[in-house]
């Protein structure tokens, strides 16, 4: 006999367990309309107060997974392993390790998302890449797999249908910031992918979800125990995001950087913790992967990979399968750029002390770079230029950030906004570690 949504509800509000076939019988519902939003809503906060055990997460994980399409991608051959990021600013890290791990012998089939509030989106930033298109079906994604090492799609509506009714009530209702929920939006999204093994780099920070280490490590440990439960194996690094990651923020400005990168053209120190992240994440796909026997040694080919320019010729054949310009990757003079920049100079001498990485991802939103809905179109165009990071030692008058913005922007609110955002400080703070801790092997 079906149970009731109600008595659902009531069973999760007075801390009970709730069975397998009891949230299956719900999610479907949330999807078929039979359940209503206030009861979905209602089960939402009864989760957030009284949580889920690991059985229920992997539950609710495996039935908002089905609730969808699910790609197997048999006929790729090789090992197939992915990367996600809970968010961040600045992070483009995607768009360097794909075409890098695929040039170490991986396939990456990688569906992300745009960017939302704060944080940025892989989606977008590629889609400042002239022509290059992430709408490719199921069998043009499994050929740009096949025949690149990697491919970089958007999650189409078929995709955790479950999940998009789910988040928008989340997103609304206060009842984002729960383990078990995150958890399961995550993976039910990401294995629909077809993957064979996950590794995620969960931000902690100012700039990110997680703000301290203990809640990121909290959520890197459920993901890594759930996945795992789904058959399949799961590292995670955590990882700093109380700065922005590399030199810029907003989209053509962020595949410029990842060019230089990948072409090595980079001036010595540049991007230095883009680079870092990129290369520990990528020896861990390569470990998982069977690729490498340790962490040490997948770097070591990572930075080979990275090094002889392999990386950068998986990168430009992968803009040419996704329809993209290599013309504007090999000049990339010619990607959308602001017709204005403003340079904020350091107001005084010191050494920048703090940033608010989560005031300067909403100061790209502004500009035009990134969306308060999912329905905001974004400018490719506009960002931000980080000349010094945090530790840096400043004189006044110094050159801090160049922001790139359109004419209707005003340069004092804008001077007024950084002034805000970044400190100075006499003293030299600590800078937070990059490479927080990894989690992940044999979790009970
Ligand atoms: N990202 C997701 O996809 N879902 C969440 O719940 C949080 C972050």
């Amino acid at each position: 006999m079906r149970s009731s949504p109600a008595w659902i509800i009531q069973k999760k509000r007075d801390g009970k367990e709730l069975t397998e076939t009891e949230i299956r019988e719900f999610v479907t519902g949330v999807v078929s309309g039979e359940v209503a939003d206030y009861q979905a809503t209602a089960l939402l906060m009864a989760i957030f107060f009284r949580g889920m055990s690991l059985d229920e997460t992997v539950a609710l994980t495996q039935a908002m997974l089905e609730s969808g399409e699910r790609y197997t991608l048999n006929e790729v051959p090789g090992p197939k392993v992915d990367k996600h990021s809970t968010g961040g600013v600045g992070d483009k890290v995607s768009l360097i390790l794909a075409p890098l791990a695929a040039a170490c012998g991986l396939r990456v089939p990688m569906m992300s998302g745009r960017g939302l509030g704060h944080t940025g989106g892989t989606l977008d930033k590629l889609e400042s890449i002239p022509g290059f298109s992430t709408a490719l079906d199921r069998e043009r994604f499994g050929q740009v797999l096949s025949k690149v090492g990697c491919a970089m799609i958007g999650q189409s509506a078929r995709v955790a249908p479950a999940d998009r009714k789910l988040y928008a009530l989340r997103d609304v209702t206060g009842t984002v910031e729960c383990v078990p929920l995150i958890v399961a939006s995550i993976l039910s999204k990401k294995l629909a992918e077809g993957t064979g093994a996950l590794v995620l780099d969960v931000k902690v920070g100012n700039g990110a979800f997680m703000k301290t280490r203990a809640k990121a490590a909290q959520l890197a440990k459920a993901l890594i125990r759930v996945s795992e439960r789904m058959g399949v194996p799961c590292r995670a690094l955590l990882t700093d995001m109380s700065q922005p990651l590399g030199y810029t923020v907003g989209n053509a400005l962020e595949i410029r950087e990842v060019i230089e990168i990948l072409r090595n053209a980079g001036e010595a120190g540049t991007s230095c913790d883009l680079k870092e992240v990129t290369l520990a994440l990528c020896a861990q796909m390569l470990e998982l992967g069977g690729k490498a026997r340790g962490a040490a040694q997948g770097r070591k080919l990572a930075r080979e990979k990275l090094d002889d320019g392999s990386a950068w010729r998986s990168f430009r054949e992968l803009v040419r399968e996704q329809g993209g310009s290599v013309d504007a990757v090999d000049d990339p003079d010619r990607l959308a750029r602001a017709p204005r920049q403003l340079v904020y100079a350091s107001p005084r001498k010191g050494h920048v002390g703090r940033m608010d990485t989560e005031a300067l991802g909403r100061l790209l939103v502004e500009l035009g770079g990134g969306r308060m809905k999912a329905t905001d179109t974004v400018d490719p165009a506009v960002g931000l230029v980080f000349h010094r990071k945090l530790g840096a030692r400043v004189e006044v008058g110094e050159p801090l950030v160049t922001v790139h913005h359109q004419d209707a922007h005003d340069p004092e609110r804008l001077r007024l906004q950084l002034g805000r955002s970044i400190e100075i400080t006499r003293i030299r703070k600590p800078v937070p570690k990059l490479i927080i801790a990894t989690v992940g092997g044999q979790l009970s």
